[in-house]
């Protein structure tokens, strides 16, 4: 949620946040703000405004090589200039910033108040600054003390970054629940949410694990946990660089993301597909053909449009490898009091790994003796580092609030999985084979359905002042039909909905008319002619109709068609959510949605 910025060096630390910032501003961005220590002066500029204007507010800034940053997604408190962060004690000693959530700030704000302490701000990070503060001036023999003093006090999530106006050349930061990943330069160390933040000045990079905290200097860290014993950390190096956080010529991250899924979706397969045996390589993945074997069942969690991906990944599972498959929104699962399956094997999918309902299933599941892999994007982060054992997305960073070429990888990965679970089952060597040669076919599909993108903004532009949508998909297009909607409402803020086809007339027919547009998903397949009577049905009641198809529709039976390319019968999901994912992004373009920061929203969910 919410995007962390430090920095300790030589360097003046006011341009170094304010870029960091920029970096992170898709983490959230109803505020912004920033503390760097000069001389024996805390300077504090912060308000409800994005990064730019921070940037014009702040000017040329102080001479610090000292500092800390944040954007906010706001939780505790309305987006205000009092409620951004950094925040503060009275006295100016301290400033914090936090990522997370203090679910016992009612308490430790009322136990202030009662000691004379008048709070500044709604927010819940503030008792952080005042309670450090107290610790200090009470005697603390160093801030690692006052913070880690502090932190035991405090129930809830936290990535935290501290200074202390009287040890200009120090932070410490601190973590459990939220991410917080060190960068080690030259005589320069970096603190972030993020790896964003870093890439730009470092490749070498340390995760804090939670519970631990870590005093950064110049040139060195120390860290230990929250009980102060000694932790050994082993810097990793990151194959990430700036480039891959550029717009490189597009308009915004999710045109550009759109555009580089043939790409992403060759990294995904590059060295995991055997001809040979027809069957899938997962290097990451640490079960043998006996414990793949001895799955009863697969369940899914992720949440979002990770989830619609799992059920794409579910239905492909089930067919394929012939084994019981679901999916399942992660906050329902954590909720509920499931029973765990210690033969089922459950697969926690996350582009960010930081989703916090997602790690909080795994953590569960983990608890009850479940068996759990992860479907992840970003390596290092709390989800992989959780699971231990899974397979990686390699989609490449995804900076947008909407996702897409992760969403995408998500199902290519489930489909591999699916070959490898079917190939050491009974999954035929014919069949196998099919399957190989339409994922390695697969970028050059998705190319064709890019290659189509003025007709389906065209489409897009004559529905732009619908008010509303349905999307409709059967069987195997129905989570392409939930994502399609999903990606509509979240950027231009259009009411969608999905709907099974043949539950359209069990109520939501109701709703047809000539402001009702439908999006419906006909593919080539056995349920042909039932999906041409779902567009009979909502033309008889006068709806407009979208047909979004890889067949030759009859004339007259759609107001507009986008037609798309063929991959295999179980692979044509994919290639349908992406120009599903095309038609909300021009529709909202249209409309001058800010496409990749909509409103309300933030990526990677790391509050429940
Ligand atoms: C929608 C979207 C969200 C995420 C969800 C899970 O475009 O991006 O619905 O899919 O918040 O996020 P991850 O995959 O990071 O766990």
């Amino acid at each position: 949620m919410c995007g962390i910025v430090g920095y300790v060096g030589a360097e003046q630390a006011t341009p170094i946040l304010l870029e960091g910032l920029h970096r992170l501003e898709y983490r959230g961005y109803d505020s912004a703000g920033l503390a760097v220590t000069a001389g024996d002066t805390l300077h504090v500029t912060k308000a409800a405004v994005r990064v730019p204007e921070l940037r014009d507010r702040v000017g040329e800034g102080h001479a610090a090589t000292t500092g800390i940053a944040h954007t906010r997604w706001a939780t505790h408190g309305e987006p205000a200039d009092a409620n951004a962060h950094p925040h503060t004690d009275a006295g100016k000693r301290v400033a914090v910033v936090h990522n997370g959530m203090i679910e016992n700030a009612d308490d430790l704000r009322r136990e202030l108040l009662a000691a004379g302490v008048a709070p500044a701000s709604d927010t819940d990070t503030e008792v952080l600054a005042h309670l450090t503060a107290g610790q200090l001036e009470d005697g603390a023999a160093s801030l690692e003390e006052a913070v880690r003093t502090v932190l035991t006090r405090v129930d809830g999530a936290y990535g935290i970054a501290v200074v202390d106006v009287t040890r200009p050349q120090e932070l410490v930061v601190a973590k459990d629940g939220s991410p917080i990943v060190l960068g080690i330069g030259d005589g320069e160390m970096f603190v972030a949410s993020d790896l964003a933040a870093l890439v730009r000045h470092t490749q070498r990079v340390i995760y804090l694990d939670d519970g631990e905290l870590t005093t950064i200097g110049a040139g060195d860290y120390r860290t230990s946990t929250l009980g102060a014993n000694r932790t050994a950390k082993t810097a990793t190096t990151v194959d990430l660089t700036e480039e891959d956080y550029q717009l490189g010529g597009f308009a915004n991250y999710m045109h550009k993301e759109i555009h580089e899924q043939p790409e992403a979706v060759r990294r995904a397969v590059l060295g995991r597909l055997d001809e040979r045996f027809s069957t899938a390589h997962l290097g990451g993945l640490h079960l043998d053909a006996r414990e793949l074997r001895s799955i009863h069942s697969v369940k899914v969690l992720g949440c979002g449009s990770a989830y619609y991906a799992g059920e794409i990944g579910a239905n492909l599972i089930e067919e394929w490898a012939r084994i019981p498959a679901d999916a399942e929104p992660a906050s329902e699962f954590r909720y509920r009091n499931p029973v765990i399956d210690p033969d089922a094997l459950y697969i926690a999918v996350s582009q960010s790994g930081e989703t916090k309902d997602t790690l909080a299933a795994v953590q569960e599941l983990k608890r009850k003796g479940g068996r759990v892999i992860g479907l992840v994007n970003a390596p290092g982060s709390a989800i992989a580092r959780e699971c231990g054992n899974g397979v990686f997305l390699h989609a490449g960073p995804e900076v947008p609030v909407a996702s897409t070429k992760a969403v995408t990888n998500m199902a290519v990965c489930f489909a591999m999985l699916g070959l490898l679970l079917g190939r050491v089952r009974d999954l035929s060597v014919s069949r196998g084979s099919g399957i190989v040669s339409a994922l390695d076919a697969l970028p050059q599909r998705i190319g064709e359905v890019i290659a189509v993108e003025d007709r389906i903004a065209r489409v897009a532009e004559r529905f732009s002042r619908a008010a509303r949508m349905f999307f409709v998909g059967r069987v195997w297009y129905w989570p392409a039909a939930r994502e399609g909607a999903q990606k509509l409402k979240e950027i231009s803020y259009i009411h969608a909905e999905a709907y099974q086809a043949a539950e359209l007339k069990h109520g939501p027919l109701a709703l047809i008319d000539g402001g009702m547009p439908s999006v419906v998903l006909v593919a080539d397949d056995e349920l042909l002619a039932k999906n041409i009577s779902t567009l009979e049905q909502i033309k008889a009641r006068g709806g407009p109709v979208i047909a979004v198809t890889s067949v030759d529709l009859p004339e007259g039976l759609a107001d507009e068609v986008i037609r798309l390319p063929r991959t295999h019968p179980e692979l044509d999901p994919i290639v349908f959510t992406i120009a599903l994912q095309l038609f909300a992004y021009h529709l909202a373009l249209g409309l001058g949605k800010e496409i990749d920061k909509p409103r309300n929203l933030a990526k990677s969910v790391t509050v429940e």
